[in-house]
């Protein structure tokens, strides 16, 4: 075992938060800061966690309650508890071979990984490192035929649901980025990097990992037809051209069997048109805060997306999640299940898979000590009256 892995696994590290310190310690302030920013002035990146802060719980008291029961099924994927990794893109940059390694901790955890478009190492070799369910995520970098060439290879692989991501339109300003200049730490010129020196030679465990990886320039599962991987120079420009939208989903549909969910639902009538056009289901999202600045927080969202679907279809939310309560808050508020993004990208930062692992073992026991603390058995029963939430809550989206 490293420092690292014994420091994560030691009892002092007791919450997410302490998994962030940590990550913040080992990772250059370049490579910190993109994980952990956000867009613009940053009021929904906070808002995502302060929602959170707002709903109560209304436990039932003088109920004996033993070993809660947290399994579930989301969309054909049976979890041991109602939580996903959510798709982070370049991993790679936190840890080496980083998707790798935190799908192979959500294997063994029985939780859900999703794979992004954007990440470091080729989709067949993550599908293997992982024994649980494995989601797809779809960004049209690159183009149709690219996406189509990416699908077929996901469908190989046997990943089973594909996640479409609709609030990219451009790309969102992340000021911590454009100041700490992460673009040209992923940019072609390696003179342009001796910026950087200073701030990595301060970080020598992170630095000897990342020199092994030597793997984080391309993008193995963007090949652009007759051209070969994309560089990961070209990423941030095609993304702000990568836009999903209502017209390719009927093409995508076609092009995957399987069920597919749409991520980045922020108002019900968005909801409703991605089920018209055949999703099973819709991830209730702002990108963690990294896109628009100002949206509403993905929690306060989710009761308008509840009342819009009507319970045709499953709804996944993420953002702002740091506590196991968290996730209770959400179900309870209608959620069948929650993505992770942060949380976990701070464990795979501060010590790989063994950081991982203790972030979904944290929330894991946190989300079994609230159920039992609730008066509730199991995660199916939560519901809406186990909380209360602000008044003017009701009013949004009316
Ligand atoms: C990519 O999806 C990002 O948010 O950085």
């Amino acid at each position: 075992m490293t420092r690292q892995e014994r420091r994560v696994s030691s009892p002092r590290v007791i919450n997410v938060g302490d998994l962030r310190r940590a990550a913040e310690r080992r990772l250059p302030r370049v490579v910190f800061d993109y994980v952990d920013g956000g867009a613009e002035g940053e009021v929904t990146l906070r808002e995502n966690c302060r929602a959170f802060d707002e709903v109560v719980f209304r436990p039932r008291n003088a109920v004996a309650v033993s070993g809660c029961d947290l399994r579930t099924k989301v969309l054909g994927s049976e979890l041991s508890m109602p939580m996903l990794l959510a798709p982070v893109g370049f991993t790679r940059m936190l840890c080496p071979r980083g998707e790798i390694t935190a799908a192979r901790a959500a294997g063994k955890a029985d939780i859900g990984f999703t794979l992004t478009t954007i990440s470091g190492s080729p989709l067949e070799e993550v599908a293997v490192a992982t024994s649980g369910p494995r989601w797809y995520q779809l960004y049209l970098v690159g183009g149709r035929e690219c996406a189509e060439a990416a699908l077929e290879r996901a469908k190989k692989a046997g990943f089973t649901v594909l996640a479409i991501t609709i609030d990219t339109g451009t790309f969102g300003m992340r000021e911590r980025d454009v100041r700490n200049g992460a673009g040209v730490l992923m940019g072609r010129s390696q003179f342009a990097k001796i910026r950087f020196l200073p701030d990595l030679l301060a970080h020598p465990g992170w630095l000897a990992g990342f020199l092994r990886d030597r793997g984080m320039l391309e993008l193995p599962n963007v090949i652009v037809p007759g051209r070969g991987p994309m560089p990961l120079a070209e990423t941030q420009a095609s993304l702000a051209r990568s836009v999903v939208t209502w017209e390719d989903l009927k093409w995508i549909r076609k092009a995957w069997p399987g069920p597919i969910v749409v991520k980045g639902v922020m108002i019900g009538e968005d909801a409703r048109r991605a089920l018209d056009e055949g999703a099973a289901g819709v991830i209730v999202s702002n990108h963690g805060g990294r896109q628009l600045d100002g949206v509403a927080a993905s929690l306060r969202a989710l009761p308008e997306i509840v009342k819009a679907v009507g319970g045709r279809a499953e709804i996944l939310m993420d953002g702002g999640i740091r506590r196991g309560g968290d996730i209770a808050k959400a179900l309870c508020l209608g959620a069948r299940a929650v993505m992770i993004g942060r949380a976990y990208a701070y464990g795979l930062g501060a010590a790989g898979e063994a950081g991982v692992t203790r972030a979904i073992e944290i929330l894991r026991a946190d989300l079994q000590r609230t159920l039992a603390l609730l008066g509730c058995e199991s995660v199916a029963e939560l519901n809406r009256s186990y909380v209360d939430i602000p008044a003017s809550w009701a009013t949004l989206g009316s």
